[in-house]
């Protein structure tokens, strides 16, 4: 077993930091406050081959593995989880779903562009009564012919206003349950496609949410992704990674608290010396660092059984079960050893405590997450 990266993997890894450092880091507060979509940075990032980093070449990508991926992750999403949700999305659920299920020409078409971060995509599953129990599907698309006839709503969809192509899981055959669910490619512009407004969230609030309306958008047959009926299955097989992804954001997310913490508890003094030397300090600073270490060892774990071919299944979504709950716990501790500092929001801990909690939600809450180990482990 080697617990060791490669000069590849740590050179993006550091591109990743720097990168987050100079180029998220300033006005990171600002677009948090104003709800402001970090385009000019998404755009730099698909420049630096970041939103199709999994993607070969052929298609536009950069061609590399799933643990650079969760490398890259980790470090954006200690600055700027907003800026981050875009790349997760973009890789694990758009362009991993096209490159592994999509036809040739789909791959042409659309997962070039997404894949060479000239385009951004959406996924979309979600519904207002369809969140966590996926297979209840109240989007519908009719069978018309040559092209499919799609009717309804998609809630909480991530670059819902600014993606260029959405994937959308939609119902054909409501008898046939989820085996009469299918994927389509939609594009930004087709008739009676329309995006509602921004959502005003809690966190991640510089990323762009939005609900979409599908009225009678009629999609060309040559954009249903697989095989009549496998949307269902689509939609599954690409969470799997989603959720490494997102897991990878929570360390992330947790990482950059914990380091805001630890530094300032050696600079800030109270009764004499640092409050790093009160024993109360310090071992809320030696519990978080342990949380996240174990919380790095099971996204690491399964973005390397991803790389090798293996099932992630279950790795995948206890990574994300516990790294999005060390995210909770340690931006909430974060903002406790900052005092009164980490209240406000100079300080960038209590935007990490909002950002932590929506990593307990998408794709996937904790609950899917018990649902999923649960029924792996007793299988
Ligand atoms: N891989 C392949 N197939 C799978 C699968 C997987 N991981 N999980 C389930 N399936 C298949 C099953 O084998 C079954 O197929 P068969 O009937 O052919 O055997 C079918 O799917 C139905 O499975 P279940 O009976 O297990 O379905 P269920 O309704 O009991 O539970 C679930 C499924 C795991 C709860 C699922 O609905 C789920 O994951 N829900 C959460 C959805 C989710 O993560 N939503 C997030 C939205 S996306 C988002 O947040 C993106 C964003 O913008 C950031």
């Amino acid at each position: 077993m080697l617990f060791q990266l490669s000069e590849e993997q740590l050179m993006i890894r550091q591109a990743a930091r720097d990168f987050a450092e100079h180029e998220l880091k300033p006005g990171v507060i600002e677009r948090d406050e104003k709800q402001k979509f970090p385009a000019e940075q998404v755009a730099k990032l698909g420049e630096l081959g970041f939103l199709g980093m999994m993607v070969s070449e052929q298609y536009g990508g950069s061609g590399l593995d799933a643990l650079s991926y969760v490398l890259v992750m980790e470090e954006l999403s200690k600055i700027d989880a907003s800026a981050s949700v875009v790349v997760s999305v973009n890789n694990s659920l758009v362009c991993y779903g096209l490159e592994a299920y999509g036809s040739e020409f789909q791959k042409e078409k659309y997962l070039v562009p997404l894949a060479s971060g000239q385009q951004i995509g959406a996924f979309c599953l979600s519904e207002p009564e369809a969140g966590s129990d996926a297979t209840s599907q109240h989007t519908t698309a009719e069978d018309k012919g040559d092209y499919y006839l799609l009717n309804g709503t998609k809630n909480w969809i991530t670059n819902g206003g600014t993606a260029s192509t959405y994937l959308v899981i939609a119902q054909t055959h409501p008898e046939l349950k989820h085996k009469g669910i299918n994927a389509f490619i939609v594009e930004k512009g087709m008739e009676g496609f329309s995006v509602g407004p921004k959502e005003n969230k809690m966190g991640i609030r510089g990323s762009d949410t939005h609900s979409l309306m599908f009225d009678d958008v009629k999609v060309p047959k040559e954009n249903r992704i697989g095989e009549d009926g496998f949307g269902f299955k689509f939609a599954m097989k690409t969470l799997e990674g989603g959720r490494i992804g997102i897991a990878a954001q929570a360390l992330g997310i947790a990482a950059g608290a914990y380091e805001l913490a630890l530094a300032y508890a050696k600079q800030r003094k109270s009764f004499g010396k640092p409050i790093s030397d009160h024993q109360v300090i310090a071992f809320k600073l030696a519990d978080m660092a342990t949380q996240i270490e174990a919380a790095r060892m099971l996204v690491y774990k399964a973005a390397w059984l991803k790389d090798q071919g293996l099932s992630y299944t279950l790795a995948g979504s206890m990574a994300k079960l516990y790294a999005s709950k060390v995210a909770m716990d340690v931006t909430v501790e974060a903002v406790q050893v900052h005092g009164g500092y980490g209240f406000v929001k100079e300080y960038h801990v209590e935007r990490l405590m909002r950002d932590a909690k929506i990593t307990q939600i998408y794709e996937g809450t904790s609950e899917i997450q018990q649902l999923v180990i649960s029924r792996e482990i007793l299988r």
